[in-house]
């Protein structure tokens, strides 16, 4: 909030809590309250907030995206020089359907007798193996949603000056469901968008080029699983999840979030990374028409973390002395740095 303000732009915020605390204190993860801010406002810079596992509570962040009615999830994979990475030449976007899939939750336990006519259906196929001891997870993916995906992938591409979107899948063994994805990124493409490049690859084929040479990708569209998984391997490669920044949006509402999630062992000791939720304020920032204070903010963290001297201790492995750096530090440098330019 502190790196946002130094930028001149007026923002008015509204600060609301959700996740962990608010459980004990109201009883759920997502008070609706919460909800209804974003909507009435419609933009939202989002920290990470944690689901308690095992005590059969849906993830507050799916809950969030699915009652703002957020489709589309951006992830610019961009490395910065200081940032130790092997790939320095890192530079693509992850572009990831934000529901259906595997995440839908539509789930069975092994021993839950509703499965019944669904473990019959699997039996005549005579290719599963199902017996009694199969846990089940519906994968779904509508192509009403892969066109909205498909739809925000082009236009960023042609907003930002992309020139090669690529439509990644597992086709080859999932007709019904990513073989769907691809014919409906294909339609749009074709249809809507012919002065794009599209081409397409398997999600394994992809991580191993992404592992090797991730210089060669620019636009990646996804379903939500792989998307999630390549998002954080695009992490990796740019030097880490303290500097992953990430935008989700819908036709009425957009919430930006970095792409790590909660550490709540970091709390109160001042040592996260906030860079990776800084980045996702410079993406808001570019989102409610200030493109310039996005900018600015991006250079801003990019001067610091070229520098080096101020930042936290994941982006300096092996460096004992920077550890003495934590969050509140780290935007001071990146608002001196605001300042001085
Ligand atoms: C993310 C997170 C979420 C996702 C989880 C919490 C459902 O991993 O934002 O990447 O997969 O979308
Ligand atoms: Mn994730």
């Amino acid at each position: 909030m502190r790196v946002l303000e130094a930028t001149g732009v007026a923002l008015e915020w509204d600060v609301q809590h959700a996740g962990a605390a608010t459980l004990e204190r109201e009883g759920t993860v997502l008070p609706p309250r919460v909800v209804d801010s974003i909507r009435e406002r419609g933009t939202a810079l989002k920290g990470p907030i944690s689901t308690p596992v095992g005590r059969g509570i849906r993830s507050a962040n799916l809950e969030l995206r699915e009652l703002l009615g957020l489709h589309t999830g951006i992830r610019p994979c961009k490395a910065h020089g200081g940032v130790p990475t092997r790939f320095p030449e890192t530079d693509f976007v992850v572009v990831r359907m934000l529901a259906g899939d595997l995440y839908a939750g539509i789930e069975y336990d092994r021993d839950d007798a509703a499965t019944e006519p669904l473990r019959s259906l699997i039996a005549e196929t005579g290719r599963a193996q199902l017996g009694d001891d199969v846990g089940i997870s519906i994968k779904s993916i509508s192509a009403s949603g892969v066109h909205q995906v498909a739809r925000t992938a082009f236009e960023y591409a042609l907003a930002t000056g992309r020139s090669q979107v690529t439509a990644v899948h597992k086709a080859t063994v999932m007709p019904s469901t990513d073989g769907l994805f691809l014919a409906s990124v294909r339609e749009v493409g074709r249809r809507e968008y012919p002065q794009v490049g599209l081409d397409d690859g398997l999600v394994d084929t992809v991580c191993h080029r992404l592992v090797t040479r991730p210089q060669e990708l620019d636009v990646l569209v996804l379903p939500m699983l792989y998307g999630d998984i390549i998002s954080d391997l695009g992490a990796g490669l740019i030097g880490g999840l303290g500097m992953a920044p990430g935008a989700n949006v819908g036709d009425d509402c957009a919430v930006f979030e970095a792409v790590h999630g909660s550490a709540p062992r970091h709390t109160g000791h001042n040592s996260a990374n906030p860079l990776a939720l800084v980045l996702s304020g410079a993406l808001l920032l570019h989102h409610v028409g200030e493109p310039e204070a996005g900018n600015r903010v991006e250079r801003a963290v990019a001067a610091v973390v070229e520098r080096g001297e101020r930042v936290t201790a994941d982006l300096k492995p092996g460096d004992e002395r920077s550890s003495r750096w934590g969050t509140s530090d780290v935007a001071d440098a990146v608002i001196a740095q605001l300042h001085a330019a």
